[in-house]
């Protein structure tokens, strides 16, 4: 990523990761992502924020060289994570006296995932302030945004949050600064589904409190700057809501001979009688790219009503590829209303319990099973039919009921 002023004396020295296609060895990507840094100078002391992921270290290094860094006074490591902290001993050594700087959980999971003593950290606590002259850091602890040791820092007289990997998106646009913000918030709720949302209810009220801050921009450690951070705050402010956003059913299915397709197809025929929204997620359509549909499918939990697997029976199980789906979901942490489970089978009746088995974190009132045997017939046709009714029934219920909770709230 090219060096790139952000305001006076501020500046983006992070790396870029465009050809990256999977994070975590799980979640796709679908515009690589960036390894933010951050160099601010003070009247008398400057800082690095966040050095980068190993592996794209010279993009930090190189920037560093072209603004002609040559003695650093402060590393400042807001997460330890190896995508954000993984190249702390290298700028050590490229900067001697360089001294590191952390909250007490930074410093204690530097030495066991960096193998950095304790000792080598400033310790520094929520609400502290680190003077570089004429600029303030100030820091907040966002335990759980996604590790236990996640820190936001504030420059206060520049109204800038460095906010670590919370508000982040993977998108690698080429520069800190980006041109298309629809594009932008669709990366950003991909994140959020892997990264943030088995922590929704830390996320929200840490939103709250960035909301009561004077920003000009916020700054993440993966994705372009927010310029407007509105933008991403409200964003966010839905995504944490108790209740979800949307009342559209996500139905992920994979099929072997047509049968779970052909009932999939008829709940689908129903959903748009019914005009639900809903979105399918074929997770048979390509085997080399399971994680792709699946990483779709958990995007798409952010703000859904209604999760449905669709499946045949492998022997006793759901397909593996279904099982996945729902491994993923589970890990996951989706604030859902409903799950379901149909499919067809053969000989074998229990997938229905394997899947909510493998599943016991997901949330959300389970419909009976639906199950058919071999293909289905039109009397199999007008059950799909009438489960989707109950389903769209009580979705909408639950809507209405919601929407008479934020009246109250309000
Ligand atoms: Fe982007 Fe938690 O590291």
């Amino acid at each position: 990523m090219p060096l790139e002023k952000i305001v006076d004396r501020v500046y983006s020295v992070g790396a870029q990761h465009a050809d990256r296609q999977l994070f975590d060895a799980f979640m796709p990507l679908h515009s690589g992502t960036t390894y933010n840094s951050y160099y601010v100078e003070g009247s008398e002391k400057n800082a690095l924020i966040d050095p980068v992921e190993p592996e794209k270290l010279s993009q930090l290094l190189h920037a560093l060289e072209e603004l002609g860094v040559k003695k650093l006074d402060y590393i400042i490591n807001l997460h330890t994570e190896q995508d954000h902290s993984g190249g702390t001993a290298v700028l050590m050594d490229r900067y001697p006296g360089v001294q590191l700087v952390g909250t007490a959980k930074v410093a204690e999971l530097a030495s066991t995932h960096l193998r950095l003593s304790k000792d080598l950290y400033q310790i520094v606590k929520d609400g502290e302030e680190l003077s570089l002259g004429d600029r303030t850091l100030c820091f907040k602890s966002i335990p759980f945004a996604h590790w236990p040791d996640n820190t936001m820092v504030h420059l206060k007289e520049e109204k800038i949050l460095f906010s670590s990997d919370l508000f982040g998106s993977h998108l690698a646009s080429g520069s800190i600064w980006n041109r298309n913000t629809a594009k932008q918030l669709r990366e950003a709720k991909a994140y959020y589904s892997e990264i943030m949302m088995p922590f929704r209810l830390q996320c929200k009220k840490y939103t709250a409190w960035t909301k009561a801050l004077d920003l000009k921009y916020i700054a993440p450690s993966h994705g372009p700057l927010w310029k407007n951070p509105e933008d991403i705050l409200e964003a966010y402010s839905d995504w944490t809501l108790d209740m979800p956003k949307s009342g559209k059913v996500v139905i992920a299915y994979v099929s072997m001979h047509e049968s779970t397709a052909e009932m999939v197809q008829e709940m689908v025929l129903e959903l748009n009688r019914l005009d639900m929204p809903y979105s399918l997620h074929n997770l048979g359509a390509n085997p080399s790219s399971l994680s792709f549909a699946v990483g779709e499918m958990a995007a798409d939990l952010v703000d859904s009503s209604a999760l449905i697997f669709a499946s045949p029976t492998v022997l006793t199980n759901p397909h593996p590829a279904c099982q996945y789906a729902g491994v993923v979901a589970d890990t996951l942490k989706p604030r859902l209303r409903y799950l379901g489970f149909m499919g067809s089978y053969g000989w074998a009746t229990k997938a229905a319990e394997r899947m909510k088995a493998i599943t016991p974190q997901l949330k959300g009132e389970w419909l009976d099973p639906l199950m058919v045997e071999g293909y289905p017939t039109e009397e199999d046709k007008e059950r799909i039919r009438v489960y989707t009714r109950d389903l769209v029934q009580r979705i909408q219920e639950a809507r209405a009921r919601d929407a008479a909770k934020l009246e109250q709230q309000a």
